[in-house]
């Protein structure tokens, strides 16, 4: 394909591959295939179909930005393009590394009750060792040890969003990066979705129409143009019983990183 004169590859049906204009860096678990499908709802905008991995992987960073381009959909000129790579958020070197890019990009992070991300993390990390037919220890051996809460578990630093949003607000404005509130999102995902049209100034097109409770599987599906759909069985499942004693001292250890993340971002969250 030849290459377009702004460094994109030109088709021949008048669509071309961009870099993304939005990206969705996370957090994991937060809802962030939630955020991306009902995005998609709009017609501006374009979503690249699977999770690029192009600024945390050292094997995909190596090949460069023409390769970054090559993972992006086809779109027309005027649409938006936006990935999602939930890792992102976490990882301390992608804040540059997109800054270089682009600095003038617009982030979406989505959040959710640390504790409620750290059971659903748990909760994922259980079920892809069970299709490999592993194993894995009971919640409660895995969050605790000699009976404090378990500081080696590395789901817990995920949750730890006031210490990754620092290393991305050296480099974006808070201006830059909208978060989104993935426990409302759950809830009533309109009232949130309207925000993000906001931030992206995207023409308002998202409307009730497009979302629906499901009462079988518990969440909001999404209606586009009369089409139905769910997402995929691995969003939306139940979580392990954990003792109460135990959540609380989760609650309790997330108290004050979360008082942290609300100063810095000048906004406060209903978490435990
Ligand atoms: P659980 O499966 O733990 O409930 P991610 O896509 O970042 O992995 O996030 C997955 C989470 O998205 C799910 O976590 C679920 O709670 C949340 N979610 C938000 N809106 C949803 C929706 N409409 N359908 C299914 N899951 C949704």
């Amino acid at each position: 394909l030849p290459p377009a004169d702004n460094g994109t590859t030109s088709h021949p049906n008048g669509t071309l591959q961009q870099f993304p204009q939005i990206i969705i860096i996370g957090v994991r678990k937060g809802g962030t295939r939630a955020l991306i499908e009902m995005l998609s709802l709009h017609s501006t905008v374009v979503a690249a179909q699977n999770e690029v991995h192009f600024f945390d992987w050292e094997s995909h960073f190596q090949k460069g930005l023409s390769w970054y381009l090559s993972q992006m959909p086809y779109t027309f000129p005027e649409q938006l393009t936006v990935e999602k790579t939930p890792a992102y958020f976490t990882s301390s070197k992608v804040p540059k590394r997109i800054f270089q890019m682009n600095p003038n990009i617009k982030l979406l992070l989505i959040l959710r009750d640390p504790t409620e991300r750290v059971l659903s993390d748990y909760t994922q990390v259980f079920y892809n060792r069970l299709q490999k037919h592993k194993r894995y220890q009971p919640i409660e051996s895995v969050l605790v040890k000699d009976g404090e809460i378990n500081l080696g578990y590395k789901a817990l630093n995920r949750s730890l969003y006031y210490t990754h949003m620092q290393n991305w607000l050296q480099y974006f404005p808070m201006e830059s990066i909208h978060v989104v509130d993935g426990d409302r999102l759950i809830k009533d995902p309109l009232p949130e979705m309207k925000k993000v049209e906001r931030f992206l100034k995207l023409e308002p097109q998202i409307n009730a129409s497009n979302f629906y409770f499901n009462k079988t599987k518990g969440f909001y599906c999404l209606r586009d143009h009369g089409r139905e759909r769910c997402l995929h069985d691995s969003k939306g499942r139940a979580h392990p019983h954990v003792a109460p004693a135990i959540l609380q001292k989760l609650y309790q250890f997330f108290h004050q990183p979360n008082k942290k993340f609300f100063e810095l971002v000048g906004r406060t969250f209903n978490w435990n």
